[in-house]
């Protein structure tokens, strides 16, 4: 049997790297084409890499010449005008093309859990997550009128081992280990997804090159639901220590640093499970196999293993000192 070509756009990311090594493990013919800046994840052997830059089409062209894939997916799309390049550069050329979207798209708040994929999209909060709407209401248009052969994926909160999911990274991991508060949105029961990146891989490799797949879209998390009580505490106890938590409301944090307010109240601050029935009918064998405890203690063992690492933020630690010292 051929093996399916595949064009990664990307393919070192955070998410994108576990893709790009599931493919390679089944089998796949991968391309991945990126600026080959990102040197903190190696490939592995057997993929072919293409130097351009998407930002500039003509660089693509240059790159790809008249190429054609079975599968193009672009892990770094987040505007219109991306998603518009893409249709410029691969209608004709790929049997599928796959754009990235982000499950903060679903609605804010939450009108009904769990989020299924018929969930309405819509996002006062975020615009990275109105931006990504827009994509998607793009790719669909010209699904339905030319045939473009879209699937979008959402991913929710999508992890490896450099990605800290507490609202101060390593910030808040440093403030833990020298005994500090860190600040936690609303009184911490809200739920959460966190989702392993070779567990997304798994999905996100079967549906590449899936005729069902075409014209569709799909979520991909794991079952595991947790507070971000549990969160905060799974991390502290990879890092070897009792965490202090100081619950503050999501508003009042919003209020003094906007950056951190977006994403709470266009997303984290909100319970979200996720009913993942529909990948795993075209995946049947998608299961998501790393629990957060894992995870928790492969990300503080990727930090501890170089102190370069470990960036302290001075400007959120006065916020959040700024937050502590109000709260009491
Ligand atoms: N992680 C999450 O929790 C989460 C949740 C929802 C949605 N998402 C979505 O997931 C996607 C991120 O995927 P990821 O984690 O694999 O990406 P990532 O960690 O942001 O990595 C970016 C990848 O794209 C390449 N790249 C960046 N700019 C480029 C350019 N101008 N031209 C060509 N290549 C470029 C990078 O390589 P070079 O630097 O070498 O070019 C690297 O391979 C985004 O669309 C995001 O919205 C993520």
């Amino acid at each position: 049997m051929t093996a399916l070509k595949v064009l990664f756009i990307g393919g070192t990311g955070i998410i994108s790297s576990a893709c790009s090594r599931r493919a390679v493990a089944v089998g796949l013919d991968l391309t991945v084409l990126n600026r080959r800046t990102t040197t903190t994840r190696v490939l592995p052997a057997g993929v072919r890499v293409v130097q351009a830059d998407v930002r500039d089409p003509a660089s693509v062209h240059a790159a790809l010449g008249a190429e054609t894939f079975d599968v193009v997916a672009d892990f770094i799309a987040f505007t219109p005008q991306h998603a518009q390049t893409d249709i410029d550069l691969f209608a004709g050329r790929t049997g599928q093309y796959v754009f990235i979207s982000s499950a903060s798209a679903y609605q804010k708040p939450v009108g009904r859990l769990p989020i299924v994929e018929s969930t309405p999209l819509r996002n006062p909060h975020w615009q990275y997550s109105r931006d990504k709407i827009a994509c998607e209401d793009q790719l669909v248009s010209s699904y339905r009128s030319h045939g473009f052969p879209a699937t979008i994926v959402r991913p929710s909160h999508t992890y490896d081992e450099t990605l800290i999911p507490l609202m101060g990274g390593w910030t808040d991991i440093d403030r833990m280990r020298r005994g500090l508060p860190v600040v936690v949105q609303g009184d911490g029961t809200s739920l959460w997804v966190m989702t392993h990146h070779d567990d997304f891989a798994k999905a996100f490799v079967g549906l590449l090159g899936h005729p069902q797949a075409i014209g569709d879209s799909f979520h991909i998390t794991s079952d595991e639901w947790l507070t971000w009580n549990q969160i905060y505490h799974l991390m502290a106890a990879a890092a070897g220590v009792e965490p202090v938590l100081l619950h503050i409301a999501s508003d009042t944090i919003a209020a003094a640093d906007p950056e951190l307010g977006a994403s709470l109240l266009g997303d984290r601050a909100h319970s979200v499970v996720f009913d993942n029935s529909k990948v795993k009918a075209l995946v049947p064998d998608y299961v998501a196999a790393i629990p957060f405890a894992t995870g928790a203690r492969q990300i503080v063992d990727w930090y501890d293993a170089d102190p370069a690492r470990q960036v302290v933020d001075d400007q959120l630690n006065a916020t959040f000192d700024a937050l502590v010292a109000a709260a009491r």
